[in-house]
């Protein structure tokens, strides 16, 4: 037996089958509905827009390294998303936070894991293991299907234009400020040269961490961008201090 409900649908379904514009008008209708309900309690609930102690956007050196892992390609191998589930935390880390890609753009969270999630790589390595690693994969994990980067090391980082790539970011609403994006090459320089003063660095972007990162203090080469880049990925965030919103995620 059929309730009343379904006997009527049966019964007139085939009008709106046979109709183009009403089948359009109310399948417009439908999407819209369904669209509405899952996009808009999106902008109340508390923790996909929250801000989060720590988050900053990236320092100079640290931004033109993510330009080379763009343009590299890394994201078609290597998510940048730690989701919520048991074997995923324990293998990497606090699952990621809305907060945490906040100042990407485009974001780097991926579809693909041919590699490991590198959400929260930064500081698991040293820079040592980094430069070898991208250099020559295969030399310190054998197994390793990953491609060889090693032309980085002997690229020349471009730095004459990294003011321009803040501000691109800060027209995207990236909060640089003018005074980020006056100081952009100094930072950058003074992130990637040992001994330099770092102090100005320092208070701009909290945490950054300076220093010659490709073993070849001589030149600042792609390698030195790509390896802060790394070194930072998911440090910013205070782990031990941070405390889920769960109960007040709807406001
Ligand atoms: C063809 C797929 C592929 C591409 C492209 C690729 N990787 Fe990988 N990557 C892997 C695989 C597989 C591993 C695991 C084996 C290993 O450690 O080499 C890996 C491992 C890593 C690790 C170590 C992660 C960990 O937690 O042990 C880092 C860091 C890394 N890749 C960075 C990069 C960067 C940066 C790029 C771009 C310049 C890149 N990868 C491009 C496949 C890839």
């Amino acid at each position: 037996m059929l309730d009343p409900l379904s006997k009527f649908i049966f019964r007139h379904h085939h009008k709106v089958e046979r109709n183009v514009t009403v089948l359009l008008v109310l399948s417009f209708l439908v999407v819209t509905i369904g669209g509405i309900v899952e996009i808009v309690p999106l902008f109340y609930v508390h923790n996909t827009i929250e801000k989060v102690e720590g988050v900053r956007p990236y320092s100079p050196l640290e931004l033109a390294g993510r330009n080379v892992y763009v343009r590299e390609g890394c994201y078609t191998c290597h998510s940048q998303q730690i989701r919520p589930m048991r074997d995923e935390v324990e293998r990497y880390g606090h699952y990621s936070l809305a907060a945490e890609s906040m100042y990407d753009h485009p974001f780097q969270w991926g579809s693909k894991r041919t590699g490991p999630d590198l959400a929260r790589v930064g500081n698991r390595y040293s820079d040592e293991w980094h430069v070898r690693h991208l250099a020559d994969p295969r030399s310190v994990v054998p197994e390793s299907i990953m491609p060889r980067y090693d032309h980085l090391a002997e690229t020349d980082l471009r730095t004459d234009d990294i003011a321009d790539h803040l501000q691109v970011n800060a027209t995207l609403g990236v909060p640089y400020t003018p005074e980020m994006v006056a100081e952009a090459r100094a930072d950058l320089l003074a992130q990637g040269r040992n001994g330099t003063d770092t102090a100005g660095l320092e208070t701009r972007y909290p945490k950054v961490q300076a220093r010659d990162f490709d073993g070849n203090p001589q030149r600042l080469t792609e390698m030195d961008a790509l390896v802060a880049y790394l070194q930072g990925l998911g440090t910013s965030v205070d782990f031990t201090r941070y405390e889920p919103l769960a109960h007040e995620n709807l406001r």
